[in-house]
């Protein structure tokens, strides 16, 4: 198995825990959601692509940098929402894309019903979100649909990923890096990550109960 990518940063580890605790409320977990992708988009564009740039400060010239690395991110809906907006507060001229997956209960397959891209998929650092890395299916699918549509530069970036996950992703897609902030014990008859965090969905979205 190709090895993921942790983001072990001491914030991550404090707000990861925040998240998996099941006594955190669905406002609560949405705001450190929200801070904890920000703190993640440090660790995934760490090899950003800059360029030079002359300036003027109020003193005198200088030289500083402009990012030239044209950034798209893709939510699975839904829950790779809860992600979107912590990535945009970092890399504002970040494009969206989205894709609509579900998994099916009975199989845990994915099941498709949205997509919509930008068009300049080729030369873009793409990077599809979503908190959870599973039984790798709906990844898996996720990356061979952006593929299809020309992306060339994908990275896989979860909040908690399972160890059969990564290697489907892995054999799937060996070009495609995963990031995560913890690479969890196993997976449940049911497809749960354990220990995880429960159904990320429905804690961001409050459709639990
Ligand atoms: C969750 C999660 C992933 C998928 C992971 O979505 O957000 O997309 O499951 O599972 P997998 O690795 O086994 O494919 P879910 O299907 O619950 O849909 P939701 O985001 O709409 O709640
Ligand atoms: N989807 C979730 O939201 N949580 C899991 O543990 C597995 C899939």
């Amino acid at each position: 198995m190709k090895k993921p990518i942790i983001i072990s940063h001491p914030l991550v580890k404090r707000d990861l825990t925040i998240l998996r605790d099941k006594n955190t409320s669905s406002p609560t977990f949405r705001a450190v959601l929200r801070r904890t992708a920000s703190l993640m988009a440090y660790a995934v564009t760490e090899d950003l692509i800059l360029r030079k740039k002359k300036i003027v400060t109020p003193l005198e010239k200088t030289i500083g940098y402009e990012v030239v690395e044209q950034t798209i991110l893709v939510p699975i809906l839904r829950a790779g929402l809860g992600l979107v907006g912590g990535f945009v507060e970092v890399l504002p001229n970040a494009r969206v894309g989205h894709i609509g997956m579900y998994r099916d209960e009975e199989t845990l397959k994915p099941v498709d019903y949205y997509l919509k891209l930008p068009k300049i998929l080729k030369e873009a650092l793409v990077l599809i979100l979503d908190p959870m890395l599973a039984t790798g299916g709906s990844a898996a699918s996720a990356v061979t649909v952006l593929k299809e549509k020309g992306a060339r530069k994908i990275r896989f970036v979860s909040l908690v990923a399972s160890p059969e996950g990564v290697r489907i992703l892995s054999k799937a897609h060996p070009d495609v890096r995963i990031y995560t902030c913890a690479l969890d014990r196993k997976l449940n008859n049911r497809g749960y990550i354990l220990p995880g965090l429960g159904d990320a969905g429905d804690r961001i979205f409050g459709t639990g109960e």
